[in-house]
Order: C-alpha cells, then structure tokens, then sequence
C-alpha cells in the first residue's frame, strides 16, 4: 500500500526535467532584465549632460527697464526672476535676490526705512544686499546685470553668492 502511494507521488521524470528546465529559462530571463538595467545605468551615467541652450540662457535674461527709470537711491522689484534691481545713489545698478541667506523666506524691500526686513526672523539688509542685522549669515545673492543700449537686463540663469558686499559687484552704465 504505502509503496504504491510513493510510486504515484512521485514525479514522472519527463516532469521534473520540464520544471527543472522552466526554472533555468526563468533565471536566464531574470539575468537579462537585470543586465539591461545595470547597461541603462552605466549609459545614462556616461551619457553627456545637455548643454543649456542658447534659447534657454536668452528666456533667462530678464529686461528690467531703460536706465532712467531706475532713480538713484531705489529699489523695484521684479516677479518675474524673483530679483530686485537696486540703483545706488551713486548711480551704480546690483541685481538682488529676493531670497533670505538665512532659511530662504522671500524679503521684501520696505521703503520708508531703506532697508529689506526679512519677516520671518527679522534680518535685515541694506540696499546693497548687505547683513546689518542678523541672523542672516551673508549678503543676499546677486545676479550679473547686462547694459545694453541703456537698457537693463538681469541674467537669472546664475545666482552668485557672495559673503558681503564689494563695491566691484556693482554694475555701472557706460558714461555717454
Ligand atoms: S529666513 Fe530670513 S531671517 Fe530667517
């Protein structure tokens, strides 16, 4: 009796090489998927990096205005580029990031006391960018101004930092 069960239990031979012969097709096909994947990374690792298109540095750079609608001693800010375009009084231009060096939080430029006052920890900075009171731990970051036929142009596509402010930022229109 218990013989007889074993024998009808037992797989046929025909059977077990089928099955052994499934599982081997269904390594090798696991083993390709992931071959195909470790080849997708080593390509998209060595594949070169797209160079940022003209068109795309031109839709960077942002006209503010013509100079003499900036007044010495101003500060206009721009929603488009998230800057501000700040005129010294001595006539220079410096294009300001509206973005805190402390925790990020947008400042706003408040007019009646000359200055940027963060809101959420209360730093604040000159019209040059620069801390007078902490916790912000540096200038605001600037982007370059283009003068152009006395036209104002601020290229957003690069944010410099910068640890305080330098005279040597500051952009100048050419004297006539
Ligand atoms: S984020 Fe501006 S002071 Fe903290």
């Amino acid at each position: 009796m218990t013989y007889q069960k074993t024998q009808n239990n037992a797989p046929a031979e025909g059977t077990s090489s089928t099955r052994r012969s499934l599982l081997t097709k269904l390594w090798v096909l696991l083993g390709l998927v992931a071959l195909a994947e470790l080849l997708g990374l080593v390509f998209a690792f060595f594949k070169p990096r797209k160079q940022t298109t003209n068109a795309a540095v031109q839709n960077a750079i942002i006209t503010a205005g013509p100079e003499e609608s900036f007044l010495p001693g101003t500060v206009t800010a721009f929603v488009r580029g998230r800057f501000y375009v700040a005129r010294l009084a001595d006539g220079g231009f410096l294009a300001l990031s509206r973005t805190c060096t402390h925790l990020g939080c947008t400042v706003p430029w408040v007019a009646r006391e000359n200055k940027f006052i963060c809101p959420c920890h209360s730093s604040q900075f000159d019209i040059t960018g620069e801390v007078i009171s902490p916790p912000a731990p540096r200038a605001l970051d600037i982007y370059q101004i283009i003068i152009e036929n006395n036209v104002i142009k601020v290229d957003t596509s690069k944010r410099k930092k910068r640890s305080q402010f330098a005279a040597s930022q500051i952009t100048y229109p050419k004297k006539t």
